[in-house]
Parts: structure tokens; sequence; C-alpha cells
């Protein structure tokens, strides 16, 4: 842009105030402009890249034609504030609020426990807020799209779907409510119980929707519309210049001007460039308000769509033109809403365009195939005149390239609407059914010889088997002119395969699976033709029953679910809270995003940001750090190595030590060498970049599991435990099987990435540090070693946390000491807060193991003899791995009585980054080896696992295999009424009728139990303290140890403290977690947290009540305000602190024996798949759960902890991997790339119960931890999709054993499932190319 080139000011409203901006930087997203400038901070940040949905907004519009105003959802995160010109931003503070009134969306989410950690919550509500504003009474199907492009990681989706569902128009019948179910499955009145079926939040007091209480659109915004002549607008940045022209002339000599200007629509391809790929575009040309690119023209021949049409807007032409139109002609048509139908999230569908999907060019794009099959043509127009270009093969010249030439832009896609004759389907397989893109698509078009099933003319176009769509000519060209038959697409087949090679080192990996795939994709379209031309009375013969299910889609409709829990006993106060499913006491603040996050404090004067800079090696020396040229970018105050550590350069764990920041090596990528502090995050990003590191590399470098055991890569010591005698037992054993398993690793995807903020105070050293961690006290001791400073110059202040899951305890401790060291030198405030792939990458996740194991068993099933080897990936460091792998040895037992068993387990030291704590502890590594070999068991001796598990589990008071007692009573009773209540004996024969009927779809059944023993081995972290305050008007101020993430840790502390004070709740406060009011806690983990600081509480409410007991008894009348200044007139003291010494849990691993927990949480849970066997995508028709937790504080608290943990523990063992480059890096690092479950996954039926009847005299009013132990019963849907492939197999001809490693993802299910098509495909192991990705870590 020529210099001088004149800047205008942006006029836009946000919440119905107008906001006039004179100065924009193009590069500002509307989500750092909410945050940052206005400081609406409801709003989240969770990736910036469009994937998860926390920022949430809803853009309103004012169309001058239609003289209507249009509302949609926005990822704020990819919007550009320079787009916003005359529109409407409506944010989650502005439809309601704590102070005023809440809106019903916030209102029913919070009240239906739909928020936890509460992150994920202000997104949720927009994405429900935008749905409703267009349609006040949705359907269910309506809500679950509308959520569909919002991450959860706490809650498993359930409760949000619940308060969501109150707005649909039946919302009071029983089908919705889950009461119908409730009585089929035969609940009775609970024992004792003061409500026969207690519900987890009444319906019938919620605000009602009243649509006329909504923001209006701002008048002054239509008034502007419809009177100002429109004019071009450019805005100035430091590097890139804005022009949003209005008439397509313009638009023209700009891009003629500048070929290499985007033609910036949606931004949803662009933006993510320039964020993650750091491409700069000095110019950007910004056409949304040129009415040309959104004009729709239909014709006979078909339907011409302005490019700039966002792909909702698409769709609901298509929708319209399908109804409208016959049915033959609208065959493309439909075939395209079945891709945008899954194609992303609403938000992205909302401003992505029609033209930026074709010109973008994704090998994956889901449209291109579709409109290259269809015959579908885009016009191009430049200043050099207009032509037609179909699009077809030669259109997509490469990866991201098209035919089109540089100053030419498309004005209009043509869809024409099909002939008679000719059908299209299309085709789609991602690694999650919604929001996210996918691995294999296709469409294909036939078009048939008049009154015959001769073909005369087919095009088959694929996606994501090569750098851009492709066409299958030669297979084309096998099937042109022949009968459509089942000798005709045999022969087609091996042709398709040779088409669709791809390298065994192609991007994206899964070769054999993409290519398994297109096979099978051609075979659903065999299917489905073969079917219409029986319809037609062309074919003879119709479908085969059983091969049916290959052209159905799976299940998706969601059912009635049912939660049971226990009323509070008959008698207990109607004040006393516990035991009653009290809301999580910030869901209302966290859902009208005032509740307060670490990057929500605001900037404080002088503040900087610290950006980290990270090895790019795997295993390297560093010869140099250079930082010259990062302290010259402006703006860049300070760069911060080892050198300026004034104390301790290392943490110890488990002593081994750490280095905060590396000096001489290291030893994988994405380990810390230094940060650079900014005045701005893009300043500080910025000098990161400008940072030199020199590195010479190391040749030894170990990334798997074998190449660790190879070359005898351990961290020291290994455990190992046994009991009986193992060599003994195998002797007499009737039958002895080896086998192992893998289980990946998983990222912990909190929904807040780890933020930080250190603000000096200014004397004597001392720190305010804001962090969001499970472990405050830790982070203050890592700070003051580090600065070497007494630790009570350091105050934590932990107010709550977005999600942690374990991963926030041992790397939030390096990041906020090395944030302290900045803060420390530059004495200035610094925040750090990480980008979404830079903690993918720096902070380690869940350890992925092999398990290796040798099993001796009896005719009758019996097991008499076990050895298990655990190999855990430790990573670079030992970080807590060595506990990790003891408490995988104690776990091997799951709920099995062995005799004879021998556990041993290693953390192997890799060049990959350091794993972590994460909830389960490897429990859900190890328990799922020991389940695995119960599956074996069964597989051997042909009978159902169920039934070996059953023979094999503990019975009576046993003594584990370190010895320590317990009574398996209530194992037995869950894995009992998980049987009854899932009817699994008469639903284990319907699904195997149901697989003998159905060839292609399998269903598959499991019931898992669970042992899991709570609080912390190592006997000295069983304890906690509380500081409870008495204000003189009688408000109560709670502080204890436990830091709230979302578990309801200080709802619950809450209810302890009500019950005890006996005073209301509301007079009861928790601030925060700090350690200037209770220090030297213990981390909030172990599913101790209430166990431990709920006595704490207790204790120290105890000591108060007490105290006022000479008064209560003087005034027995009394008011507690009365009272209480009664208590302050005669100098009582009305603060005390209360402590736990908890249970001396130990275990020696010398004599291997010891009792390293409280006590025992048991549960058992049954899930039920269907398994497409074709693609390997699966859905989970049902889970039932039962678990008992004692009697639970509040059970809305746990049933949430339960099906969340049980959600997360299905993305584990079913979704989520973690992909590492043969170098080792890491290349999973946001949404797009690692898929945690989403709104889809959840099971179709999700039933808990909690176990009735049952007490622990061993913690808080005879409750249970909950938090870690429900994660493994995810495995129970692994397995039912391992029992749905042994049938498939079983129809395959194979019979017996075979491999299947955790994750079961698609790609493993399906070829697993060893179809005609899996098998055609050869194995792509060529030993000379190197993979795409490491195998398995
Ligand atoms: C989270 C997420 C999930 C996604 N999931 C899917 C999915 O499941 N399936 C799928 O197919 N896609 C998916 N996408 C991709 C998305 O559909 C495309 O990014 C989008 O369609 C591009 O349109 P846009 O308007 O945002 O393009 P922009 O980002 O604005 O522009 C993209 C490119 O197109 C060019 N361009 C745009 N319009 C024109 C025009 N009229 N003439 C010439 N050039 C033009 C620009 O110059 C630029 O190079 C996803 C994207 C995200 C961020
Ligand atoms: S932050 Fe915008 S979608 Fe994740
Ligand atoms: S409540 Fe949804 S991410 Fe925590």
């Amino acid at each position: 842009m020529a210099e001088g080139t004149r800047c205008d000011y942006l006029t836009f409203f946000v919440n119905g105030k107008k906001v006039i901006e004179r100065i924009v930087d193009p590069e500002t997203t509307l989500l750092s402009y909410l945050r940052g400038k206005l400081r609406l901070t409801g709003t989240k940040y969770g990736c910036g890249g469009g994937g998860c949905g926390a920022c949430t907004v809803m853009v309103s519009r004012y169309q001058t034609q239609t003289k209507r105003i249009t509302h949609f959802p926005a990822n704020a995160c990819l919007l550009p504030v320079c787009q916003l010109q005359g529109a409407a931003v409506t944010t989650v503070e502005g439809i309601g609020s704590t102070k005023t009134r809440l809106h019903p969306v916030q209102e029913r989410i919070a009240k239906a426990h739909g928020s936890q950690c509460g992150f994920c919550t202000p997104g949720m509500v927009m994405s429900m807020y935008a749905l409703l504003r267009n349609q006040p009474q949705p359907t269910l199907d309506d809500i679950t799209e509308a959520l569909a492009g919002n991450l959860c990681r706490c809650t498993g989706y359930r409760p949000i779907v619940d308060g969501c569902k109150t707005f649909c128009e039946n919302s009071n019948c029983c089908q919705l409510n889950g009461k119908e179910c409730c009585l089929m499955n035969g609940a009775k009145p609970v024992e004792n119980g003061e409500n026969d079926f207690p519900e987890l939040f009444n319906k019938a007091d919620l605000l009602p929707l009243d649509p006329t209480q909504e923001l209006i659109f701002p008048p002054e915004l239509i008034m502007m519309a419809e009177t100002q002549v429109p004019t071009t607008q450019t805005f100035c940045g430091e590097r890139m210049t804005w022009v949003s022209p209005v008439s397509l002339d313009e638009v023209l000599d700009l891009k003629s001007a500048h070929p290499q200007a985007p033609i910036l629509m949606g931004n949803t391809n662009v933006g993510p460039d320039i964020k993650f790929k750091g491409v700069v575009h000095p110019v950007i040309i910004s056409p949304t308000r040129v009415p040309e690119l959104f004009e729709v023209t239909r014709t006979p021949q078909g339907v011409s769509i302005g490019a700039g049409s966002s792909l909702a807007a698409v769709r609901a032409e298509l929708e319209s033109l399908v109804k409208e139109l016959p049915e033959e002609h609208a065959e493309l048509y439909r075939a395209l809403l079945l891709q945008l139908g899954s194609l992303a999230g609403p938000q992205i569908r909302s401003v992505a365009t029609l033209g930026g999907n074709v010109v973008s060019a994704y090998p994956n794009s889901d449209l291109n195939p579709v409109l290259a099959a269809g015959n579908c043509r885009v016009l191009a127009v430049s200043k050099g005149g207009r032509r037609e270009i179909p699009i077809n093969r030669d259109f997509f010249v490469g990866f991201g390239k098209t035919a089109l030439k540089p100053d030419e832009i498309v004005l209009s896609v043509f869809i024409p609407v099909s002939k008679k004759g000719e059908f299209v389907r299309a085709f789609r397989q991602a690694p999650r059914k919604e929001n996210a893109l996918a691995t294999v698509n296709a469409a294909m078009r036939v078009v048939f010889s008049e009154g015959s099933s001769m073909v005369h003319e087919i095009s088959i176009f694929h996606g994501g088997v090569g750098p851009s769509t492709v066409y299958a000519s030669k297979t084309c060209k096998q099937i042109t002119g022949k009968p459509w038959s089942e000798e005709t697409l045999n022969a087609a087949y091996p042709v398709l395969l040779e088409e669709m090679c791809l390298p065994p080192s192609a991007p994206g990996g899964k070769v054999d699976f993409r290519r398994a795939v297109s096979l099978s994709f051609l075979f659903k379209f065999f299917l489905q033709m073969q079917q219409k031309l029986h319809i037609m009375g062309v074919a003879q013969q119709g479908l085969p029953e059983n091969m049916r299910s290959g052209t159905e889609p799976l299940p998706s409709q969601l059912q009635p679910s049912y939660q049971e829990f226990q009323g509070v006993p008959v008698g207990q106060d109607s004040r006393d809270p516990v035991g009653r499913p009290l809301m999580h006491r910030s869901a209302l603040s966290q859902a009208t995003g005032e509740a307060m996050y670490c990057d929500d404090l605001p900037k404080t004067e002088g503040e900087l940001f610290l950006v980290i800079v990270t090895s790019t090696k795997a295993h390297a020396k560093i010869l140099n750090i250079d930082t010259t040229e990062a302290l010259k970018v402006p703006g860049v105050v300070d760069v911060i190595t080892a050198k300026d550590i004034p104390g301790k350069k290392f943490r110890t764990f488990t002593g081994i030590t750490e280095e905060l920041l590396a000096v001489n090596e290291v030893t994988c990528v994405g380990q810390m060498i230094c940060a650079v502090a900014g005045d701005t995050k893009s300043y500080a990003k910025r000098g990161a970049a400008a940072v030199k590191i020199t590195y010479e590399e190391l040749p030894e470098r170990v990334f798997t599991v074998e190449e660790a055991i190879q070359k005898q890569s351990f961290f020291q010591p290994q455990r190992e435990i046994w009991r009986g005698d193992v060599s003994e037992g195998f002797r007499k054993a009737e039958h002895i099987h080896e086998g192992e398993i893998r289980l990946g690793g998983q990222e912990h995807f909190y929904m807040e990435t780890q933020s930080m903020l250190v603000v000096p105070v200014g004397e004597e050293k001392e720190l305010n540090v804001y962090l969001s961690t499970q472990h405050p006290a830790y982070a203050q001791e890592s700070i003051a070693e580090t600065l070497d400073i007494p630790s009570n110059r350091v105050s934590c202040h932990v107010k709550r946390i977005g999600g942690a899951f374990g991963g926030k305890v041992t790397k939030t401790c390096i990041l906020a000491s090395i944030t302290a060291v900045a803060a420390l030198k530059t004495e200035r405030a610094v925040r750090l807060v990480l980008e979404r792939g830079e903690d993918m990458l720096i902070t380690g996740a869940r350890h992925p193991v092999l398990g290796r194991y040798k099993v001796g068993y009896m005719n009758d099933g019996q097991i008499i003899a076990a050895d298990i080897m655990y190999y855990t990936n430790a990573g670079n460091t030992a970080d807590e791995s060595l506990l990790v792998i003891e408490k995988i040895l104690l776990h091997l037992d799951n709920a099995y009585s062995i005799p004879n068993l021998r556990g041993r387990s290693t953390a192997c030291k890799t060049n990959l980054p350091s794993n972590t704590a994460f909830r389960g502890f490897g429990v859900p590594q190890s328990m799922l080896v020991t389940e695995n070999m119960m599956n074996d068991v069964a597989l051997r001796l042909g009978r159902a696992a169920e039934e070996i598990r059953d023979i094999n589990m503990y019975k009576e008071v046993s003594l584990t295999h370190y010895k320590q007692m317990f009574d398996p009573l209530n194992l037995r009773r869950c894995w009992q009424e998980c049987m009854e209540k899932s009817s699994y004996q008469s639903r284990r024969k319907d699904i195997d009728q149901f697989n003998q009927l159905n060839r292609w779809k399998k269903r598959g059944i499991s019931v898992i139990p669970i042992k899991y023993g709570v609080g912390f081995a190592e006997g000295f972290l069983n304890q906690a303290a509380a500081l409870v305050h008495i204000y003189k008007d009688g408000s109560v101020l709670v502080s204890h140890g436990g830091a709230e993430m979302g578990q309801g840790i200080h709802t619950k502390m809450q209810q302890v403290a009500s019950r005890e004070l006996q005073i209301p709740s509301n007079l009861i406060h928790i601030s925060e977690t700090s350690t200037n009011t209770v220090p030297n806690t213990c981390p909030s983990a172990a599913s101790f947290g209430t166990d431990a600081n709920g006595m704490a509480v207790k204790d120290a409410c105890e000591i108060l009540y007490n105290r006022l007991e000479p008064i209560r008894k003087k005034n027995p009348k009394g008011s507690w305000q009365a009272w209480i200044s009664e208590a302050f007139l005669l100098k009582i003291s009305l603060s005390a602190t209360g402590y736990y010494r908890g249970p001396d849990c130990d275990m020696d691993w010398e004599k291997q024996e010891g009792a390293p927990y409280a006590y025992f949480t048991y549960g058992a849970c049954c899930s039920e798949v269907e398994v497409d066997c074709l693609t390997g995508d699966y859905r989970t028709i049902r889970t039932d759960i039962v678990v008992d937790i004692g009697r639970s504080i509040n059970p809305s608290v746990d049933i949430g902890q339960i099906e969340g943990a049980f959600v997360q523990g299905l993305g584990l063992y079913t979704m989520e991997e973690l992909k590492f480059s043969p170098s080792g890096v890491l290349y999973t690092r946001g949404p797009g790339q690692y898929k945690i479950p989403a709104i889809c996954d959840m099971p179709l039926k999700f039933n808990v119960y909690l176990l009735a009847g049952t007490q622990n005299p061993s913690a808080i009013y005879s409750s249970k931890g909950i938090g870690e132990p429900t994660l493994f019963l995810g495995s129970s849907v692994f397995f039912a999709i391992k029992d749905a492939v042994v049938a498939a197999r079983r129809d395959a001809g194979m019979t017996g054993l075979f491999e299947f490693h955790s994750p079961a993802t698609p790609e493993r299910t399906c070829m697993a499932c060893a179809t005609h098509f899996a098998r055609m495909v050869p194995e792509s192991t060529a030993s000379s190319v190197q993979p795409w990705a490491i195998e398995s870590p």
C-alpha cells in the first residue's frame, strides 16, 4: 500500500453499546479486542484456531436487501475486528448477569450442573443463546448441532444438554426428562429417602424464556445501513494494511494491484495460517460488503451461489431447494447437505465461505469432492474479464492451489440440478463425527443409461488421499459402460486401490486405513445404488437384508438418561445442605462470564508478557543462545536464561533433578531454554522467534518404549511386586497365554491453558503470584527456592482453575518459577499464558504404556497366575513417573483375586517431552492391561469376558497383593446391579441377533468393574488445614487447602461449613486458595481433596461452634448474627484453624506390603456400541454406571465427576492420539489435530446410579472420593468395540485373538474388522521409508 494511505475508523456495537475505534490494527481479533480493550473477559481463549468454541459470541447484522436481522454464532478468536463495521456483537456479559438479571440459558446450564470448571461455559451459553435467537423452541437435534463446535473437558456434556433441552417445546415430557427411563429401569423408592425420586435440578422454577427481553439490534446500525452509502475502508497496522472495498470493480483493481493479497472472507483459513504458521500478509482485501459476492440465482439448470456466501447460507439455500425440487433433481444438493451437516461446527459454518472452501483447496475439503463429482463450475473474474472454470481434476493443481490466476477471484459457484438417472452420494470419515476435518472423504456420481443398470457415466473424487482433491479416473473408466454389478465393482476395487496410492510417509499417516476406507466408500456407493436400482425396478435383486447395514448411518438420537442417587435421610434438617444436589457455587458466575480466571485479571501498570523459547531438537548440545536480535525487537524488554536464576536452577522430583531452563543440553523437542519478556504478547512472541539457538545434534535418540528397552534407558528404581508363587501357578495352570497391549498417551486438554501472573510487591522481594495450579504450596516453594528467598515472601493465589486433571502441578511450578525470575529481574509484573500449542508441546501428557503379560488359567476360567510387565514412556525427565509406575503396580489386580500375581513396572527415559500426572495417575493404564488379559482368557476359552471377570472377582474380605485388607461387598453389589440395570443378559442376546442380521454393522457390549484406592500412598500428603473467619456481621469466610478446578470442592466445603455452623450456605464465602491463608497444603489430587479438606473445615467449624456454645445456651432463640455480635463483645475469637491428620497410608516396596490407601471406591460400567465395520466409526449406544461413593455429600457434583471422568476415559481409550514426527516433534498441538470427545461422543443413553445404602467410615460424612476412579470405566467402550470387532472378524472368517491397541480409533477398528477391503490393502511397512509419525511411543 502506498505510504500515507488514509486510515478509517470502525463503528460497531458490543452488548448494545456503540464502539468507535479510530486506530485499528488489522491483526487484532475480536477476542483480543473484547478481552484486552473492552475488558469483557467472559469470552474465553481456549485455542485461538476456531476449534474449541470457548470464544463464542453472537454477531448480528442488518441486511438491507431483505430488511432482516441475522444472528449467528462466531468464534471471536478468528473474527478480525476490522470486519465488524456495522455489526452488533453480543457477548456472554451482554445477555445477563448475576447483578441484574440472569438470562435463562445461563441459569439453566448452571442449574442443570452443566458448569464445572466453567471455562467452556460462556462459549456454551453463547452457542445456545444464538440458537434461541433464531429458534426459541429448538429440538434436541438443534441443540446438539448448535453445541457441536464447543468442547468441554469436564462434564461429559450430559448435564449441558439436559439444561439446554429444557427449552425444547416438550421439555416437560418424560421422554426428555428421563422419567420414563427411571420407571422402566424399575427404580424403587430409596431406602430412608425423604424423596422417592430425587432429581438433580428442579425444572419447575426456571426463568421462562422471553424473547422480548433480548437485546434489540441497535436502531442506529439500521439507520446507518439504510442511509449511509458504504465506502471503502482502510485500516493500517504495523505489518498489515486492510482494505474493505464495497464494489466488485474495486476488488478486481485491488487484486490486480496486489495479486498475492488474500481475499479474506471468513478468515477460517487465512487466520489460522497467520496465527500458527506465522504468515504475514502486507495487504488484505476483505470484500465482505461487495453485494455481487452474495448473490444467489436459481435457474432450471441449477443454482449459482455467490462465493462470499457463508456455508450456513449455502446450507439454507440447498435445504430450501431440496424441499422445492423433485427428489431426482436434488441428488447433488442432498450430497452437499450431508457434508455441510458435519463440516466444522456452527461457528465456523456461519463465517466460512463457499468460495473460501473451494479456493483453499484443502486436500480434505468436504465440499470440493462433491462439487467436482457434481460437475460444478466457478465463475472467475478479474480485471481482464470473466471465465467459467469447471471444478474438476484440472482445477486442483496442488496442495492449497487451484487453476485460478493470481488476479482472479471466484465470484460464484454454479451447482447444477441432477438429471434423471443421475445419482450422487457423499462419504466422510473423520477422527470425530463432528467438528473434525475428514481423514478421508469422497463423492461419487453415477448416471445410468435409461431404464438399465448400465453405467453411462461415473465420476469419483476423493479427499484426504493426496495433496489435493483426487479424481479416480482409472476406476471411473473401469466402471463406465458396464452393468452395476458385484462383478463390475469387484474389478474396480483393485484399480481404485492403485489410484489411492499413498506413500508410507504421506502427511497425516493412517495410510492403510485411508486406502481401505476409500474402497469401503465405493462399496457403500455400490450398495446404495444397487438398492436404488431395485427400487426403480431396474435391478431385480434388492440388497440382501444383512447387507443393508452397509448403507445405513450409525444411530445418533439421544435418549433420555437417568441419574439415580439417594435422597437425604428422613429427618435431616431441611436447611442442612449435605447430601443435596446443590449447584456448583460459582456456576452462575461462570455462566455469566463474571467468574475470574487467571488471565482475566486486569493488566497492571508496566506489566510484561513472557513467551518461552523451546528446543527444536530432540537431543542436542546447546552451543550458543544468541539473544542479540531478540533484544532488538521493538517492545522486547529482556530475555531470561538460566544465568538469571539467582537460586536453585532445577527442580527435584522423587530425587531426580530437572533443569528449569536448559543450559548445555536439550533432551526433547519442547524443552524450555529461555524466555522473552515483552511489553505485549505479540512483541514477546516476535522476540522469541528472533532468539537464535545453535545446537550440535547428538546421535543417541530414544523415542519409543522398545528403543528404551533395547538401550536400557530407564529411570531408577524400577518396581516389582508379587503375591503367591507365580512360577508354581504357571506350572499348575491348564493353559498359559502371553499377550500384550499398548495404550497411547493423553493430553490433559484442560480448557484453560497454563496461566500465571507474578506481581512484585516492590519491597523485601515480596511477590504476589496468581496462578492456575492444583498445588499452590509447591509453586510457592519452587519460586522461593528459584529466587533464593524465603517462602514467606511468596504468596500464591488460586481463585479457580479452568480444568487441571493432574496437569497443573509440576510443570506449572516450573513455569511459575521462570516467570518469577523474569518479574524479579525486570521488577515488573509478568504474565505468562501458554498458547494451546505451546501448552501441548511443553507440559507433557499421560504416560503411554506397553503392557506385556503371561497368564495361567484353568478350563473353568479361573486365573491362577499372572505376570505383568509395564513399560511406561516417561519422556525426558522423571517428573512424577516413578510414582506413576508404583501406582500402576498397586492397581494391577483391579477387581480380581489372582492368587499368584507378579507385576513389574519401569519408567522409560526417552527424548519425548516429559509425561506427568493425569487423572488416575497410571491406574487407567494399569487396569486396561489387566482387563485385556481377562478378555484374552475369555476369547481363548470361547466364553463371554464378563463370565471370566465374574469368576475371578474378589468375593470375600480379602488382602490385596500388597496385603491391604478390604471388603469387596460393594464391588460385588456394583457389579451385580450394573448387570441388572443394564439388562446385560437380554441385551447380549439382542446383540448376538443384531450381529447375525447385519454384515457391516456390529454391536458389542462389555461390563468393566473397578476397585480404586483413594488417598496418597505417601502418607504425609494425607493432611489438610483450613482457616475459618466469622465476621461481625455473621458472614463466614472459609479458606482451605483445596484448589477449585471444577470438581466442586468449594461447593462441598461450603456444605460442610453450613452443616457444622448450622447456618445457611449463603452466609459462607470461599474466595480463593492461597498460601498466606492456609500454608503447607497438599496437592488437590488423588481424589482426596474433599476427604482431607472437608475434615479440616469441619474441625475449624466445630471449634468455632463450640466456642459459641455459652452464648447459644444463654440465648437459644437468638439469631446467628446476634450470637456473633455477642461473641465479639465477649472477646471470643471468631477465627479458627482446623486441621486434619489423615490416615498414615504407606507402602513398603522393600517388603512389598503396606496400606497405601485410605479405602476403595468401587464401580461397574456397562457400555454398548455399534461399529461401522467398513469405516471403523462407532457410536456408544448406551452406558450404565453403578458406583459406590458412600453417602454423597453432593450428588450433582459427584455424578458430574463420574460422567466427566467416564467421557474423558472414553476419549483416552477410543479417540485421543498424540502424534510425534520421526524426529520427536509433537504434531498434535491443538483441537484441530487432537480430538477430545465432543457432544457427538456422548453415549446416546447415559445412566448413572449411585449405589444405595452404603457407608464409608473412613471419610467425611461417610462419603468417598470420586475424582479419578470412573475414568477407567471409559474402557468399557473400548472393550465393547473390541467385542463388536470380534463379531466382524467372525464374519470375515477369522477367529481367535488379534492385536488391538488403545485407543480404538476408527483406523484401528476398521483395520481390525478385517473386511475384504481392509485386507486388500497391502501393509505399507516399507522399512526404507520413514513413516510420517512414530508408530507407538
Ligand atoms: C476449526 C475449523 C474446522 C474446519 N472443518 C472443516 C471441515 O470439516 N471440512 C472442510 O471442508 N473444511 C473445514 N474447515 C475449513 C473451512 O471450511 C475453510 O477454511 C473455509 O471454508 C474457508 O473459507 P473462508 O471464507 O474462511 O476463507 P478465508 O480464510 O477468508 O480465505 C481462504 C482462502 O481463500 C481465498 N478466497 C476466499 N474467497 C475467495 C474468493 N471469492 N475468490 C478467490 N479467492 C478466495 C483467500 O484468498 C484465501 O486464500 C475448517 C476450518 C476450521 C477453522
Ligand atoms: S478460542 Fe476460539 S475456538 Fe478456541
Ligand atoms: S466445565 Fe466445561 S471445560 Fe470445564
